[in-house]
Protein backbone atom coordinates (compact mmCIF):
# COMPACT_ATOMS: atom_id res chain seq x y z
CA UNK A 1 0.00 0.00 0.00
CA UNK A 2 1.80 3.13 -1.10
CA UNK A 3 0.76 6.16 0.11
CA UNK A 4 -0.13 8.03 -3.73
CA UNK A 5 2.29 10.47 -5.09
CA UNK A 6 -0.11 14.32 -4.75
CA UNK A 7 -0.04 12.84 -1.45
CA UNK A 8 3.57 12.74 -0.89
CA UNK A 9 5.70 14.80 1.47
CA UNK A 10 9.00 13.28 1.02
CA UNK A 11 8.82 12.36 -3.35
CA UNK A 12 11.70 11.14 -4.58
CA UNK A 13 13.27 14.86 -5.82
CA UNK A 14 12.86 15.12 -8.90
CA UNK A 15 16.09 17.34 -9.91
CA UNK A 16 18.14 15.02 -8.67
CA UNK A 17 19.40 13.51 -12.04
CA UNK A 18 21.63 10.62 -11.32
CA UNK A 19 20.48 9.04 -7.37
CA UNK A 20 16.36 9.60 -8.28
CA UNK A 21 16.71 7.74 -11.22
CA UNK A 22 18.19 4.33 -9.64
CA UNK A 23 16.24 5.03 -6.21
CA UNK A 24 13.20 4.52 -9.03
CA UNK A 25 14.25 1.33 -9.51
CA UNK A 26 14.89 0.51 -5.74
CA UNK A 27 11.38 1.51 -5.40
CA UNK A 28 9.97 -0.62 -8.02
CA UNK A 29 11.59 -3.56 -6.50
CA UNK A 30 10.72 -3.00 -2.54
CA UNK A 31 7.73 -4.20 -1.08
CA UNK A 32 6.93 -1.93 1.40
CA UNK A 33 3.75 -2.27 4.36
CA UNK A 34 2.84 0.20 7.36
CA UNK A 35 5.16 -0.60 10.40
CA UNK A 36 8.07 -1.65 8.60
CA UNK A 37 11.47 -1.03 9.74
CA UNK A 38 13.87 -0.47 7.08
CA UNK A 39 17.74 -0.10 7.22
CA UNK A 40 19.08 2.22 4.11
CA UNK A 41 22.55 1.75 4.37
CA UNK A 42 25.06 5.04 2.21
CA UNK A 43 22.11 6.88 2.42
CA UNK A 44 24.01 9.96 1.73
CA UNK A 45 21.75 12.86 1.18
CA UNK A 46 18.62 11.28 2.50
CA UNK A 47 17.95 9.87 -0.63
CA UNK A 48 15.65 7.10 -0.52
CA UNK A 49 15.73 6.95 3.63
CA UNK A 50 13.17 10.40 3.58
CA UNK A 51 11.03 8.94 0.77
CA UNK A 52 10.69 5.30 2.73
CA UNK A 53 10.70 6.48 6.12
CA UNK A 54 7.01 8.51 4.94
CA UNK A 55 6.23 5.31 3.37
CA UNK A 56 6.24 2.77 6.70
CA UNK A 57 4.50 5.47 8.55
CA UNK A 58 4.98 6.63 12.16
CA UNK A 59 4.14 2.63 13.41
CA UNK A 60 7.80 1.84 11.18
CA UNK A 61 11.42 2.87 12.15
CA UNK A 62 13.79 3.46 9.39
CA UNK A 63 17.62 4.10 9.87
CA UNK A 64 19.81 5.43 7.89
CA UNK A 65 23.36 4.94 8.16
CA UNK A 66 26.19 6.98 6.10
CA UNK A 67 30.41 6.83 6.97
CA UNK A 68 30.93 10.59 6.46
CA UNK A 69 29.47 12.46 9.86
CA UNK A 70 28.98 15.70 7.44
CA UNK A 71 26.11 13.44 5.16
CA UNK A 72 24.78 12.42 8.90
CA UNK A 73 24.53 16.13 9.92
CA UNK A 74 23.15 17.11 6.67
CA UNK A 75 20.14 14.51 6.98
CA UNK A 76 19.24 15.43 10.33
CA UNK A 77 19.74 18.91 8.80
CA UNK A 78 17.34 18.30 6.24
CA UNK A 79 14.56 16.63 9.00
CA UNK A 80 14.63 18.78 11.94
CA UNK A 81 11.33 17.77 13.61
CA UNK A 82 9.44 15.63 10.76
CA UNK A 83 9.28 11.46 10.75
CA UNK A 84 10.55 11.15 13.98
CA UNK A 85 10.52 7.55 13.59
CA UNK A 86 13.78 8.12 11.11
CA UNK A 87 17.17 8.31 12.24
CA UNK A 88 20.21 8.93 11.29
CA UNK A 89 23.74 7.46 12.17
CA UNK A 90 27.24 7.50 11.29
CA UNK A 91 28.55 4.03 10.34
CA UNK A 92 30.48 2.24 7.96
CA UNK A 93 27.80 -0.49 6.16
CA UNK A 94 30.50 -3.15 6.31
CA UNK A 95 30.99 -3.56 9.81
CA UNK A 96 27.34 -2.30 11.23
CA UNK A 97 27.64 -3.38 15.11
CA UNK A 98 26.88 -6.47 16.32
CA UNK A 99 24.65 -5.69 18.41
CA UNK A 100 22.39 -3.63 15.84
CA UNK A 101 18.49 -4.71 15.80
CA UNK A 102 17.46 -6.56 12.66
CA UNK A 103 14.85 -5.26 10.06
CA UNK A 104 12.03 -5.95 7.68
CA UNK A 105 14.10 -4.51 4.73
CA UNK A 106 17.61 -3.51 3.80
CA UNK A 107 18.19 -0.64 1.47
CA UNK A 108 20.97 0.93 -0.39
CA UNK A 109 20.89 2.93 -3.52
CA UNK A 110 23.94 3.65 -5.09
CA UNK A 111 25.66 1.55 -2.45
CA UNK A 112 26.83 -1.82 -3.65
CA UNK A 113 30.12 -0.17 -5.36
CA UNK A 114 31.23 0.58 -1.93
CA UNK A 115 31.11 -2.60 -0.32
CA UNK A 116 34.74 -3.33 -1.90
CA UNK A 117 37.51 -4.31 -1.26
CA UNK A 118 35.64 -7.56 0.18
CA UNK A 119 31.88 -6.91 -1.77
CA UNK A 120 31.07 -10.79 -1.12
CA UNK A 121 31.88 -10.89 2.78
CA UNK A 122 30.19 -7.25 2.77
CA UNK A 123 26.75 -8.66 1.79
CA UNK A 124 26.80 -11.20 3.80
CA UNK A 125 27.43 -9.48 7.00
CA UNK A 126 24.36 -7.10 5.59
CA UNK A 127 22.12 -9.55 4.82
CA UNK A 128 22.79 -10.78 8.61
CA UNK A 129 20.97 -7.54 9.69
CA UNK A 130 17.68 -8.83 8.10
CA UNK A 131 14.61 -10.40 9.85
CA UNK A 132 13.69 -14.03 8.66
CA UNK A 133 11.52 -13.39 5.56
CA UNK A 134 13.18 -9.83 5.43
CA UNK A 135 13.87 -8.30 1.76
CA UNK A 136 17.52 -6.36 0.83
CA UNK A 137 16.99 -3.84 -2.27
CA UNK A 138 20.36 -2.32 -3.64
CA UNK A 139 21.44 -0.32 -6.84
CA UNK A 140 24.64 0.11 -8.11
CA UNK A 141 26.30 1.05 -11.80
CA UNK A 142 27.30 -2.10 -12.78
CA UNK A 143 29.67 -3.72 -15.43
CA UNK A 144 28.62 -1.95 -19.13
CA UNK A 145 28.46 1.23 -17.61
CA UNK A 146 30.01 4.39 -20.09
CA UNK A 147 31.45 1.44 -22.11
CA UNK A 148 31.74 3.37 -24.83
CA UNK A 149 33.73 6.02 -22.90
CA UNK A 150 35.89 3.58 -21.66
CA UNK A 151 36.62 1.77 -25.30
CA UNK A 152 37.65 5.74 -26.53
CA UNK A 153 39.64 6.22 -23.85
CA UNK A 154 41.41 2.52 -24.63
CA UNK A 155 41.72 3.65 -28.46
CA UNK A 156 43.73 6.91 -27.10
CA UNK A 157 45.98 5.00 -25.14
CA UNK A 158 46.91 2.38 -27.76
CA UNK A 159 47.38 4.99 -30.58
CA UNK A 160 49.82 6.97 -28.09
CA UNK A 161 51.51 3.45 -27.01
CA UNK A 162 50.59 4.18 -23.39
CA UNK A 163 50.73 0.42 -22.45
CA UNK A 164 50.90 1.16 -18.29
CA UNK A 165 47.57 3.66 -18.56
CA UNK A 166 46.08 0.48 -20.87
CA UNK A 167 46.78 -2.30 -18.03
CA UNK A 168 45.12 0.60 -15.45
CA UNK A 169 42.22 1.11 -17.24
CA UNK A 170 41.97 -2.84 -17.39
CA UNK A 171 42.16 -3.25 -13.69
CA UNK A 172 39.77 -0.70 -13.23
CA UNK A 173 37.20 -2.28 -15.65
CA UNK A 174 37.56 -5.65 -14.41
CA UNK A 175 37.53 -4.57 -10.66
CA UNK A 176 33.92 -2.80 -11.18
CA UNK A 177 30.95 -5.07 -10.04
CA UNK A 178 28.90 -7.36 -12.44
CA UNK A 179 24.87 -7.94 -11.76
CA UNK A 180 26.03 -11.58 -12.90
CA UNK A 181 28.30 -11.60 -10.26
CA UNK A 182 25.89 -10.00 -7.59
CA UNK A 183 23.07 -12.23 -8.00
CA UNK A 184 26.00 -15.75 -8.04
CA UNK A 185 27.03 -14.19 -4.45
CA UNK A 186 23.41 -14.09 -3.31
CA UNK A 187 22.47 -17.59 -4.55
CA UNK A 188 25.87 -18.35 -2.21
CA UNK A 189 23.79 -16.68 0.74
CA UNK A 190 20.78 -18.98 -0.05
CA UNK A 191 18.70 -15.86 -0.26
CA UNK A 192 15.55 -16.40 -1.71
CA UNK A 193 12.94 -14.69 -4.55
CA UNK A 194 16.25 -13.11 -5.96
CA UNK A 195 16.03 -10.63 -8.96
CA UNK A 196 18.28 -8.62 -10.65
CA UNK A 197 18.19 -5.91 -13.25
CA UNK A 198 19.78 -3.78 -15.43
CA UNK A 199 18.37 -0.55 -17.13
CA UNK A 200 19.87 1.92 -19.08
CA UNK A 201 20.32 5.55 -18.09
CA UNK A 202 21.35 7.82 -20.74
CA UNK A 203 23.20 10.84 -20.23
CA UNK A 204 23.25 13.97 -22.24
CA UNK A 205 26.43 16.23 -22.63
CA UNK A 206 28.19 18.56 -24.64
CA UNK A 207 31.93 17.96 -26.14
CA UNK A 208 35.04 19.11 -24.55
CA UNK A 209 34.96 20.93 -21.37
CA UNK A 210 31.43 20.35 -21.05
CA UNK A 211 31.90 16.22 -20.94
CA UNK A 212 35.10 16.82 -18.63
CA UNK A 213 33.12 18.58 -16.33
CA UNK A 214 29.67 16.95 -16.34
CA UNK A 215 28.25 16.80 -12.73
CA UNK A 216 27.62 12.69 -13.29
CA UNK A 217 30.44 12.46 -15.09
CA UNK A 218 33.47 14.16 -13.03
CA UNK A 219 33.93 12.59 -9.75
CA UNK A 220 33.19 9.10 -9.58
CA UNK A 221 33.68 8.18 -13.16
CA UNK A 222 35.93 10.06 -15.48
CA UNK A 223 38.08 10.39 -12.51
CA UNK A 224 38.92 6.81 -12.69
CA UNK A 225 40.52 7.63 -16.23
CA UNK A 226 42.75 10.29 -14.66
CA UNK A 227 44.22 7.75 -12.46
CA UNK A 228 44.80 5.31 -14.42
CA UNK A 229 48.13 7.99 -15.38
CA UNK A 230 51.09 8.87 -13.34
CA UNK A 231 51.97 12.00 -15.40
CA UNK A 232 48.44 14.01 -14.90
CA UNK A 233 49.90 16.34 -18.22
CA UNK A 234 49.45 13.43 -20.08
CA UNK A 235 45.99 12.56 -18.62
CA UNK A 236 44.44 15.97 -19.57
CA UNK A 237 45.85 15.90 -22.93
CA UNK A 238 44.55 12.15 -23.62
CA UNK A 239 41.04 13.08 -21.94
CA UNK A 240 40.70 16.86 -23.91
CA UNK A 241 41.53 14.91 -27.18
CA UNK A 242 39.09 12.49 -25.84
CA UNK A 243 36.19 15.03 -24.92
CA UNK A 244 36.21 16.75 -28.62
CA UNK A 245 35.60 13.64 -29.82
CA UNK A 246 32.54 12.90 -27.89
CA UNK A 247 30.11 12.43 -31.02
CA UNK A 248 31.49 9.30 -31.96
CA UNK A 249 31.00 7.72 -28.75
CA UNK A 250 27.52 8.23 -27.59
CA UNK A 251 25.33 7.71 -26.38
CA UNK A 252 26.67 7.57 -22.96
CA UNK A 253 24.63 4.84 -21.40
CA UNK A 254 25.02 3.95 -17.51
CA UNK A 255 23.66 0.62 -16.59
CA UNK A 256 21.32 0.58 -13.71
CA UNK A 257 21.84 -2.24 -11.65
CA UNK A 258 18.74 -3.53 -9.57
CA UNK A 259 19.36 -6.38 -6.80
CA UNK A 260 16.39 -7.81 -4.88
CA UNK A 261 16.37 -10.52 -2.61
CA UNK A 262 14.91 -11.95 0.24
CA UNK A 263 16.02 -13.97 3.20
CA UNK A 264 14.57 -17.25 3.99
CA UNK A 265 11.65 -17.82 6.82
CA UNK A 266 13.53 -20.00 9.87
C1 LIG B 1 26.71 7.70 -4.26
S1 LIG B 1 26.27 8.17 -2.64
C2 LIG B 1 24.69 7.47 -2.47
C3 LIG B 1 23.94 8.23 -1.47
C4 LIG B 1 22.42 8.08 -1.52
N1 LIG B 1 21.98 6.76 -1.14
C5 LIG B 1 21.87 8.51 -2.84
O1 LIG B 1 21.23 7.71 -3.49
O2 LIG B 1 22.09 9.65 -3.22
C6 LIG B 1 27.27 7.19 -1.69
C7 LIG B 1 27.29 7.46 -0.20
O3 LIG B 1 27.89 6.29 0.33
C8 LIG B 1 28.59 6.68 1.47
N2 LIG B 1 29.50 5.56 1.75
C9 LIG B 1 30.55 5.12 1.00
N3 LIG B 1 31.12 4.05 1.58
C10 LIG B 1 30.40 3.79 2.72
C11 LIG B 1 30.48 2.80 3.73
N4 LIG B 1 31.42 1.87 3.71
N5 LIG B 1 29.58 2.83 4.73
C12 LIG B 1 28.60 3.77 4.77
N6 LIG B 1 28.48 4.74 3.84
C13 LIG B 1 29.36 4.75 2.82
C14 LIG B 1 29.24 7.98 1.09
O4 LIG B 1 29.60 8.72 2.23
C15 LIG B 1 28.12 8.62 0.27
O5 LIG B 1 27.34 9.46 1.09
Amino acid sequence: MKIPPEKQAWPLPEEDYWSTPFAEILMHHLELFPGASVLDVACGHGVPAFHIAEQVGPTGQALGVDMHPGQVLRCRATQKHHLPWLRFEQADMRALPADLEKFDRITGNLAFMFFRPERHQALKRLTGFLKPGGQIVLTFPCLGTFDSIWQRVDREMASRGLNKEQEALAEYIAERPSSEQARQWLEELAMEQIEVSEWPLEIKSGPGQAFLNHPLLRGGFLEDAYECFEDQALAHEVMNAVADDLSNFTPLLAQRCALSAWRPEE
